[in-house]
């Protein structure tokens, strides 16, 4: 069977990378979490000092870019995958509010995309992989033979983030809190001039606001056998 790449992007926490992994295991491919690698780099901004409250020295993170290492690990046994930052696994630390609500700032910068796309290129270059993110199937693999694009209301996305964040032992955020974050994100991610959020024209949409985790799957499965 040849192998393809699955580019799926859509809106912030609507499901898209459990939804991504699940296909991954269950087809035997890798699985690349885009999003990911954007939040290593605003990790490593917040860790160097980079930001001050909320505003960023551009400057000192463009002069840092070449220091930066990403790498990516996905175990297809397990469906679980973990990002390193210049060798250390940061998988937990890039999930937290703090680095949220500072991603969309960092991903809207050209020389941070321009340094992450060919990365992310690279890595999809032996296909068989599913790639989930943003500009995946309009910027970074704009022939990608199967494009899915992934929505939900911004309501039910939020609840879905705190309860992973719930389950990872976050007291501290509200429902409140992480909607704001989710309605910015979009918002930026949407907005930018470079890789904005948007649907390729090829690109099959799914809201899964209803729809449970078995049933995004069997969705997915079934597109993926009606292309490969
Ligand atoms: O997918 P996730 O929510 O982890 O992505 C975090 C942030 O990274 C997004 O809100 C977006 O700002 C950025 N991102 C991006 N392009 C991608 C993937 C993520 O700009 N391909």
């Amino acid at each position: 069977m040849k192998k393809i790449v699955i580019a799926i992007d859509g809106f912030s926490s609507c499901g898209k990378s459990t939804m991504a992994k699940d296909l991954a295991k269950e087809i035997g491919y890798t699985y690349i979490d885009t999003g990911a690698m954007y939040r290593a780099v605003t990790l490593y901004s917040i860790q160097q000092g980079f930001f001050s409250g909320n505003r960023l020295d551009e400057e000192k993170l463009r002069t840092s870019m070449d220091t930066i290492r990403i790498t990516q690990r996905f175990n297809s046994e397990t469906g679980r995958s973990d990002t390193f930052l210049n060798g250390v696994n940061v998988e937990n630390e890039i999930r937290s509010m703090e680095v949220a609500g500072k991603v969309s700032l960092i991903a809207a910068l050209p020389f941070v995309r321009h340094a992450m796309v060919p990365l992310q290129q690279k890595m999809g270059e032996e296909k068989g992989v599913v790639m989930d993110g943003r500009d995946i199937g309009t910027v970074v693999y704009p022939d990608a033979e199967l494009k899915i694009f992934v929505t939900a209301s911004p309501e039910i996305r939020a609840q879905r983030r705190l309860d992973e964040l719930k389950a990872k032992g976050d007291t501290k955020s509200t429902f409140e809190d992480v909607l704001l974050n989710v309605k910015e994100r979009d918002e930026i991610d949407s907005t930018r001039k470079e890789g904005p959020l948007r649907q390729a024209e090829d690109a099959l949409v799914l809201d899964n606001s209803y729809m449970t985790i078995p049933e995004q799957k069997l969705w997915l499965l079934q597109q993926f056998h009606n292309v490969a």
